[in-house]
């Protein structure tokens, strides 16, 4: 008993002195082992998954998908891309890269609504939750289950119309 006591204060000595060294390198060029990745993603993607249980999806009718756009458009895609465009340099200097949603990926309603609710700890995903009503953050989802099926001629058409009315 005495033994496991002196190894834990020793593990916690460790740490401390990990800590207070400052020998860990924090620079966002500096890429993480394997196994930080593993356990940051597999966090991430399990704590989604169970704080989006419950959630119940409203009907994404297409009256919503251009209301998504626009929100879209002004607070997303600086950081998430557009149809056929190539990451910015903003984009390639982030630790972790957001993701280029335009690309697909597999969260359903539920899940991104609670992403774009609620941001993501420790990585540049804000929370949109404090600055908008449910239904803006519901309308965004409608836009985005769109969004990897568009090609860059009608993202840009939607631009247009976009730019076309007064908001
Ligand atoms: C300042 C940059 C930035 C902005 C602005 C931003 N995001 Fe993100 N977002 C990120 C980063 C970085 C991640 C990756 C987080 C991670 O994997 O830990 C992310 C992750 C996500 C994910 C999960 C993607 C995946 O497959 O892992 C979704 C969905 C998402 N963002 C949607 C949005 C939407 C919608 C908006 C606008 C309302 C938005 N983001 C605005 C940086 C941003």
């Amino acid at each position: 008993m005495k033994n496991i006591l002196t190894l834990i204060i020793l593990i916690i000595i460790g740490f401390l002195i990990f800590i207070y060294s400052g020998i860990y390198n924090i620079a966002a060029t500096e890429p993480h082992t394997k196994l930080v990745l593993w356990i940051m993603h597999t966090t991430m993607e399990r704590s989604v998954k169970t704080h989006a249980k419950g959630i119940n999806t409203p009907t994404l009718d297409e009256s919503l998908v251009k209301t998504g756009f626009d929100h879209y458009s002004e607070m997303c895609e600086g950081c998430h891309g557009k149809p056929g465009l190539s990451p910015s340099e903003m984009d390639l200097g982030f630790y972790h890269e957001p993701p280029d949603l335009s690309k697909g990926f597999e969260w359903s309603p539920a899940e991104l609504f609670w992403i774009i609710k609620n941001g993501i700890k420790m990585s540049a995903m804000p929370a949109f939750g404090p600055t908008h009503k449910d239904e803006e953050l519901w309308s965004i989802v409608a836009f985005l289950k769109r969004l990897p099926d568009l090609t860059p001629e009608e993202y840009r058409e939607m631009e247009k119309a976009a730019q076309g009315k007064t908001r």
